[in-house]
């Protein structure tokens, strides 16, 4: 028996993120017990990573399901099965629902690649860059009923000075790696 905290991971793509937080478990630097990743992209990079870590992934596809609310109890079954207590989501790219929420009060972390309240939704690396904004930055929120609306636990910003989106790119998911493990670990042990 160990009492460190029990998470699942959600993850739509690469996966990067995921794999930050697997190798900050690995080194000791964030003390908790990663039981699941959960996809909603059965192809996603980040079930590859997952089987490499030797992680349970869980995928299923969103329209085989009459609705958000039938995916979402199965999805509270699933977790509550392993003995998942938190959240984490990794570049997960829906909005999640009131069933989740209820189940997980408090429980589901997110992390998203703007200083929110700039740029919350889709794509907030190409909507920084649009508006011309001189600063860009990471968040990482509670997770909310809202679209990265949720109250901000840390966050970390830098000048772009004229560099392009893909360096400015590279920056932000430097930052993620660092800072989603770190805040993780000091929420849990607050
Ligand atoms: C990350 O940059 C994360 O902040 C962003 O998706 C990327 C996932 O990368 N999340 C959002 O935009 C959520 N609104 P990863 O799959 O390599 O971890």
């Amino acid at each position: 028996m160990n009492n460190k905290p029990k998470i699942a991971v959600f993850a739509s793509g690469n996966g990067s993120n995921f794999q930050a937080i697997a190798d900050a478990i690995q080194t000791g630097e964030l003390e908790a017990e990663l039981l699941l990743v959960v996809t909603d992209r059965p192809k996603a990079f980040v079930v590859e990573r997952a089987k490499k870590a030797g992680i349970a992934s869980f995928a299923f596809i969103p329209t085989e399901y009459d609705s958000k609310q039938t995916y979402e109890k199965m999805l509270k079954e699933k977790l509550k099965s392993h003995g998942v207590e938190w959240i984490i989501l990794a570049g997960y790219m829906r909005l999640i629902g009131p069933v989740l929420l209820e189940a997980f009060e408090n429980r589901i972390i997110n992390i998203h690649p703007s200083a929110l309240p700039a740029f919350p939704g889709k794509d907030a690396i190409g909507q920084t860059m649009a508006s011309g904004a001189n600063t860009a930055g990471v968040t990482v929120h509670f997770v909310d009923a809202g679209m990265d609306t949720g109250k901000i636990i840390a966050q970390q910003t830098f000048s772009i000075n004229g560099r392009n989106q893909e360096a400015v790119e590279k920056e932000i998911h430097a930052i993620e790696h660092r800072l989603y493990p770190s805040t993780l670990q000091q929420l849990f042990n607050r």
